[in-house]
């Protein structure tokens, strides 16, 4: 493939940075791992940042700490209880969803619009029922959801916002960063996405006890690593506060090679999305022909935002010519894929899950019938966005 979904962004830094850390031979989770979540504690403005093994960790460590034992709703919140519904958009990644489901939830999906491919607003207010807890907006593809209409609809029903920040670290609404509205916000550091530390994620939240029940669960249901240990009841009957439990958990963490890669991506995080954004838009100046023919449309940025793109989606006319513009543009070299999963709904795990669709999903259809993306990439060059300006100008004249 001449043009592939994703180039690596790491080099010399993260390189010397791993290596310092396998010589040193403290590689499971320790400093590095804690100075990557006290910097991007500062980048995002959050109290708390969990770092964690992958973006899909992430999103459930978040479900699992919403519905633990221990946790306390934020005043005015609802309560998590078995068979509590999450609203998440159709169009969005499997692990959006089945954390919910593992912790016991029931996803409840609703429509997406086309054009910004944003879950819509109208939708979420008619899905929501007597049973909803929560609300996921997932920012897709480095733009944002309508951030006002779903945090007044979150107020107004004491729904708990937990965001789905993993397709769109650096994405601003009304200058607020993604991730940053609802009590949580995930993100994921995979190989392809803004900044990477070859897999990983990471949960922000302001709420201090949350903050500790979610390292809690990220490692065993121990202690270590809490702020407040006293808070969970530690060290009675003579245990070792090293070896206390007092929760339940999983094994969720990261180790010091990952750590080592967030130090540095982070600090590149500003100049990889400004280079994402002139590869965007000169990709959108070059398909402009096309775009007016109405041959292509391409994801309108939502009011409001100012998004870190991710991938370079586009939609066609009808589901016949997506079929024939991706085989051309395979041939051609240009690695593509659907939209995220497409709709979800439509995926055949669904057949074995507890789910709910609100409403009619017609938008999520035509996304997933009539689209596809291409790579997005800080390393996307002259060279490579004129070779895909010039592929898809080749089909739409022959
Ligand atoms: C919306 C969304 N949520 C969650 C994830 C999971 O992240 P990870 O691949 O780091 O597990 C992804 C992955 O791309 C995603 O797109």
């Amino acid at each position: 493939m001449r043009i592939k979904l994703s180039e690596p962004t790491y080099g010399e830094d993260e390189i010397a940075e791993v290596m310092e850390s396998l010589r040193s031979t403290r590689v499971t989770m320790g400093a590095k791992c804690l100075a990557f979540e006290q910097a991007f504690a500062a980048y995002s403005g959050a109290r708390h940042a969990i770092f964690v093994n992958s973006g899909s960790s992430a999103n459930l460590l978040a479900w699992f700490a919403i519905a633990n034992v221990l946790f306390q709703p934020p005043p005015g919140k609802r309560a998590w209880r078995p068979g509590a519904e999450v609203i998440v958009p159709a169009v969005t990644w499997s692990t959006t969803l089945w954390p919910i489901v593992q912790a016991g939830g029931v996803p409840v999906l609703v429509d997406c619009c086309p054009k910004t491919l944003q879950m819509r607003p109208e939708a979420v207010e008619a899905a929501i029922g007597p049973d909803t807890v929560a609300l996921c907006p997932v920012h897709a593809l480095g733009n944002a959801c309508y951030m006002p209409a779903l945090t007044e609809l979150c107020d107004r029903h004491g729904l708990i916002m937990m965001e789905d920040t993993c397709e769109a670290l650096g994405t601003r609404h009304g200058g607020t960063l993604a991730g940053r509205f609802g009590l949580m916000g995930t993100y994921s550091f995979f190989f392809s996405h803004h900044i990477t530390t070859i897999e990983g994620g990471m949960v922000v939240t302001d709420d201090d006890a949350l903050a500790d029940l979610l390292r809690c669960l990220r490692a065993h249901g121990w202690t270590r690593d809490l702020a407040d240990k006293a808070r969970w009841g530690t060290g009675s009957g003579g245990l070792a506060e090293r070896f206390t439990f007092v929760n339940t958990g999983f094994n969720l963490r990261p180790s010091e090679i990952n750590g080592a890669f967030g130090l540095h991506q982070l600090r590149k995080l500003e100049g990889f999305n400004a280079e994402r954004r002139r590869a965007t838009l000169a990709l959108i100046e070059g398909l402009a022909p096309l775009i007016a023919a109405g041959d292509i449309s391409v994801m309108e940025v939502t009011p409001g935002a100012d998004p870190a793109f991710f991938g370079f989606p586009l939609l066609c006319r009808d589901p016949a010519a997506r079929d024939a513009l991706a085989a051309h543009l395979d041939a051609a070299g240009i690695e593509i894929r659907p939209i995220i999963c497409g709709n979800m709904a439509r995926q055949p795990a669904m057949a074995h899950v507890r789910h709910r669709i609100a409403g009619s999903l017609d938008g999520a259809d035509r996304i997933m019938a009539c689209g596809l993306y291409f790579g997005m990439h800080p390393g996307y060059g002259e060279d490579d966005i004129a070779f895909v300006v010039d592929a898809v100008r080749r089909y739409f004249q022959s």
